[in-house]
């Protein structure tokens, strides 16, 4: 069966065509820029971009594939958690569209298609995992033992990782979207002594805070003049400390949970240095660590693609209410 994923919950527009005997068939993306300005999303110009970019990007993938409408079967579209606006232009179209092919749609959770994103890829982990998802909006780990067993380790208290990178960007003057910027002239810079906390490492317990990291960063950037060397070393300097505090967590979750496999998912990623230290962590247990592509590490039409095409062929279907749930704990998953 054909499914068409569409995912709107924030600033990028994905639309993709997963089959579960072909594979990923098309995906296209299109990643809003209008809200560089602002040095952060703004959500109703997020929304009307999406009503602006979803039509194009669907006949763009179907031709892609080279399929006509009527050859769908599903449309699984973003249901939450995510921005109110953004999510329903989503779910409206994905279910307008639906019903007029008269094929069924279905709402799929965000994290829930990070979480699965490696099984886009060639060699993908077997059930059961360990998971870091990384993203802006969530910082958390899990126990997967399978599609839609999900048990929460620990989360973050404040600011989720990829959030205190888009923070830092900006205060280096690096922006929007902060991530890739940062890691860019992270690439730059060396280690000079600059002196950052890994927060919550120093005790027991799976729970993240990146508030008071980004707090200390943004006082070391005060302390002198920004020159690109003192930017590129203070990116360094602050990528270590998120990569540092993301590696320890995982190091002491593998040990806790004694899993063989370590997914790293969410737009962070996708940062070279998080796999690179990661690879090491797993090894050092004898665990092998698994991740998507990077284009499948941020938001993107496939995953969602792929954890419909999950759901619909075990049956799954959406009830006549719309509801989208910006706000929806993953732990409220069923599996299918
Ligand atoms: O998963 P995602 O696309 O959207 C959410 O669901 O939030 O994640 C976006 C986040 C942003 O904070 C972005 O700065 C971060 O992922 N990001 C990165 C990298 N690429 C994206 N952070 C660090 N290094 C990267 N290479
Ligand atoms: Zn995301």
């Amino acid at each position: 069966m054909r499914i068409l994923g569409i995912e709107t919950s924030c600033d990028d527009t994905g639309v993709a065509v997963y089959d579960r005997h072909d594979g990923l068939l098309a995906h296209a993306l299109y990643s809003q820029l209008d809200h560089q300005a602002f040095g952060g999303v703004v959500p109703e110009l997020a929304s009307r971009d999406h009503i602006r970019k979803l039509l194009p990007l669907v006949t763009d993938v179907l031709r892609q594939a080279n399929l006509e409408r009527h050859a769908l079967g599903g449309v699984a579209y973003t249901a939450g958690p995510g921005l109110a606006g953004a999510l329903l232009v989503g779910a409206s179209f994905a279910r307008a569209l639906a019903f007029g092919l008269g094929i069924p749609a279905l709402g799929i959770h965000h994290l829930e298609g990070h979480l699965l994103a490696p099984h886009l890829e060639a060699d993908p982990p077997p059930f059961p995992f360990l998971a870091l998802l990384v993203s802006g909006g969530h910082t958390l780990l899990a126990d997967v033992a399978g599609v839609g067993r999900y048990r929460i380790l620990g989360e973050s208290r404040d600011d989720a990782a990829g959030e205190a990178f888009d923070k830092t960007a900006k205060a280096l003057g690096l922006g929007y979207p902060g991530g890739p910027a940062l890691a860019q002239a992270a690439a730059q810079g060396r280690e000079c002594g600059i002196v950052l906390p890994r927060p919550l490492t120093e005790r027991p317990g799976l729970e993240f805070s990146f508030s008071g990291l980004k707090t200390a960063v943004l006082r070391v950037i005060g302390e002198e003049p920004l020159t690109p060397s003192r930017q590129a070393d203070i990116a360094y300097a602050f990528q270590e400390a998120v990569v540092d505090t993301l590696a320890a967590k995982c190091e002491q979750a593998l040990r806790m949970t004694g899993h063989t496999r370590l997914v790293v998912a969410g737009g962070v990623g996708a940062n070279q240095r998080l796999r690179m230290r990661l690879a090491e962590t797993a090894a050092a247990r004898g665990a092998r660590l698994y991740y998507p592509r990077a284009a499948f590490c941020t938001d993107n039409g496939a995953m969602i693609a792929y954890a419909g095409s999950v759901r619909f062929a075990a049956g799954a279907r959406d009830t006549a209410d719309l509801g989208v749930r910006p706000r929806w704990p993953l732990s409220e998953l069923d599996p299918p």
